[in-house]
């Protein structure tokens, strides 16, 4: 309910109405070394469907912090997550954040942001925020859903991610997931 009354208000910055399936949560945050990280990073996190699968995975010892740019849905995250540290900023500040976090680089950085949703100068503007604060050989994980395949705005996603990261994985669909979705996983 939270995020389709968000999506009422601000279709642009959410991007969806429904939040993301356990599926795409397991696709999301596999494979992308969180177990054996020291920094991780989600952006955008919506209902916290991913937080709760990050928890589940990082290590009691892992820096984790989470970066949600709507004030609503950042104050109940709080509420959800009372022990994890939430900025209500933009993920284009995320350099100056892992500098107020004491750290030098993030290992893994998981992105719910709605890409499609950006115009190009946003989307490279974010990107290139993730890119600067991540370690090298950070691991990046990010969604788009079956129609951005065909959208101008997923396609310069694509060539984004593939102009900056040494790798771009993309996943299987994931059909279970509505609408369904798949993942760009990246290693810096
Ligand atoms: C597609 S929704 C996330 C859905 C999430 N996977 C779930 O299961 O609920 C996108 C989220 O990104 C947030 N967002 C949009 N622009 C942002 C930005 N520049 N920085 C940080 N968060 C942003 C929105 O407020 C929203 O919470």
């Amino acid at each position: 309910m939270r995020l389709l009354k968000e999506f009422v208000r601000d279709p642009g910055g959410i991007g969806t109405v429904l939040p993301s399936s356990k599926q795409l949560a397991i696709e999301m945050t596999s494979g992308i070394g969180l177990e054996k990280a020291e920094t991780v990073v989600e952006v955008g996190p919506g209902s916290g469907v991913f937080t709760s699968k990050i928890l589940k995975l990082i290590d009691a010892k892992t820096k984790f912090f989470v970066v949600e740019l709507n004030p609503r849905i950042h104050k109940h995250l709080t509420e959800k997550y009372p022990n994890v540290t939430i900025y209500n900023e933009s993920a284009e500040n995320l350099p100056e954040l892992i500098k107020k976090e004491k750290i030098s680089s993030v290992d893994v950085v998981v992105s719910s942001l709605p890409w499609v949703s950006f115009p190009a100068e946003l989307q490279t503007k974010l990107l290139d925020a993730i890119y600067k604060s991540m370690s090298k050989g950070g691991r990046f994980s990010t969604y788009g859903y079956i129609h951005g395949k065909i959208m101008p705005r997923g396609h310069s996603l694509k060539k984004l991610l593939k102009t900056r990261f040494h790798t771009v994985e993309t996943s299987e669909m994931v059909w279970q997931n509505v609408p369904p979705a798949f993942v760009y996983k990246c290693r810096k």
